[in-house]
C-alpha cells in the first residue's frame, strides 16, 4: 500500500498526514522540539491557546528558518470564547507570531464562563467548572464562518464533537467543517464517527494517538508483537495506523529521537489493520481523555464523570 503524506480537506488543502503535537510541552522544550522538528521534515504542527505556550510553538517555527507558508499551523478556540471567536483568534495569531492559521477548530462543544476564579479555566464557588450549558454552538460556528470569510483561517474545524452534536450543527451550517480532531486509538477506533464523517467529506485527526501522558498504549502485549513483527518501535505501529487509514495524526514529543522516528511510518497488512479496529471490541475500550466538563458529550463510549 502506498501510504499517503497528505490528507485532502473540504477546502482542496493538503494536510501532511503526521503533524507535532504541542499539549503538555513544558515550558522550554516545545520551541526546541518545533524547530527540530521542522527541520526533519515536518509540516504541520497542532496548538491550541489553552496549552499556553504558542508563543513558543511561534518561535521554533521562525526558528526553524523553513517559510511560514510551507507549514500547516492548526490552533483552536479556547472554551471561553465561544461568543467572541475573533477575540479568541486574534489571541492565537499574536502568540505564534502569523496573520493566519491553516486550520481552526472549536476545541469542545463546551462554553466556559470566565470569572475572577480564572480566565481560562473559570470555576464556581462551589469548585465545579463554570459552564454554560444553555450556550448554542450554532452561534460558535456561525463566528467561525465569519473569521473563515476574512482570510484569516484557511479552514475551520471541530474537536471532540460526537455525532449528536455534529446533527445539531448540521442544522445551520452553511460550511461543513473540515477535520473533527477527536482521541483515535485502536482502544477508542470510534467506527460510528467515523463513517458519519465519512459521510459528510469530514477529516478526522488523531490525538492522543499513542494514550497520551506516557504513551500506556506502547506497552500493550498486541502492539508490541505487531512493533516486533515489522521490526519497529510500538509508537510506529500506533501512527501508521491512522496514516494507513487515511486520517491525519498528531503525536506529541518534546525528544528528538522520537519526534525523528515518530515520522517513520510502515504499511500495515489489511490483517494487522483488521486486528488493530477490533481491539476495543475486543475488551482494551478505553478513553484517555475525559475532562470535568460535567455532562456527557455523546459519545457512544463517554464514560467520563458526569459531575463537574
Ligand atoms: N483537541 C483536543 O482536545 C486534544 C486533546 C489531546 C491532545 N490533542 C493534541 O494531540 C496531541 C497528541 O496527543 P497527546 O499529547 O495527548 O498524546 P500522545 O501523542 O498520544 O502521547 C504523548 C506522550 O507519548 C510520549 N511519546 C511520544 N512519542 C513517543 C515514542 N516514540 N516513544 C515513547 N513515548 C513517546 C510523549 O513523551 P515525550 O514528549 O517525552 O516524547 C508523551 O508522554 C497533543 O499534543 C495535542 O496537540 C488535542
Amino acid at each position: 500500500m502506498v501510504l499517503q503524506t497528505h490528507v485532502q480537506i473540504n477546502t482542496g488543502a493538503l494536510i501532511p498526514s503526521i503533524g507535532l503535537g504541542t499539549w503538555q510541552a513544558k515550558p522550554g522544550e516545545v520551541q526546541n522540539a518545533v524547530c527540530f522538528a521542522i527541520k526533519n521534515g515536518y509540516r504541520h504542527i497542532d496548538a491550541a491557546l489553552i496549552y499556553g505556550n504558542e508563543h513558543e510553538v511561534g518561535q521554533g517555527i521562525r526558528d526553524s528558518g523553513v517559510p511560514r507558508e510551507d507549514i500547516f499551523i492548526t490552533s483552536k478556540l479556547w472554551n471561553t470564547h465561544h461568543p467572541n471567536v475573533a477575540e479568541g483568534l486574534e489571541q492565537s495569531l499574536a502568540a505564534l507570531g502569523t496573520d493566519y492559521l491553516d486550520l481552526y477548530l472549536v476545541h469542545w462543544p463546551v462554553r466556559l464562563v470566565p470569572n475572577e476564579s480564572s480566565a481560562l479555566l473559570p470555576v464556581n464557588p462551589d469548585g465545579t467548572r463554570s459552564i454554560d450549558r444553555s450556550w448554542d454552538m450554532n452561534e460558535t460556528w456561525r463566528q467561525m464562518e465569519e473569521v473563515y470569510k476574512t482570510g484569516k483561517v484557511k479552514a475551520i474545524g471541530v474537536a471532540n464533537w460526537s455525532i449528536p452534536y455534529l446533527e445539531d450543527l448540521r442544522k445551520s451550517w452553511t460550511i461543513v467543517p473540515a477535520i473533527n480532531q477527536v482521541e483515535l486509538h485502536p482502544f477508542l477506533p470510534q467506527h460510528a464517527l467515523r463513517e458519519y464523517c465519512d459521510n459528510l467529506g469530514i477529516r478526522l485527526a488523531a490525538y492522543s494517538p499513542l494514550g497520551s501522558t506516557g504513551a500506556p498504549l506502547m506497552s500493550d502485549s498486541q502492539i508490541q508483537a505487531m512493533a516486533d513483527k515489522y521490526g519497529v518501535p510500538p509508537a510506529t505501529i500506533l501512527i501508521s495506523y491512522h496514516v494507513n487509514k487515511g486520517v491525519v495524526v498528531i503525536p506529541k514529543s518534546v525528544s528528538e529521537a522520537r519526534i525523528a522516528s515518530n515520522r517513520e511510518v510502515v504499511s500495515l497488512s489489511e490483517e494487522d489493520l483488521v486486528e488493530l479496529d477490533a481491539m476495543a471490541a475486543n475488551g482494551k475500550a478505553k478513553r484517555v481523555n475525559t475532562p470535568l466538563w460535567g455532562f456527557d458529550l455523546g459519545f457512544d463510549d463517554w464514560y467520563g464523570p458526569i459531575k463537574a
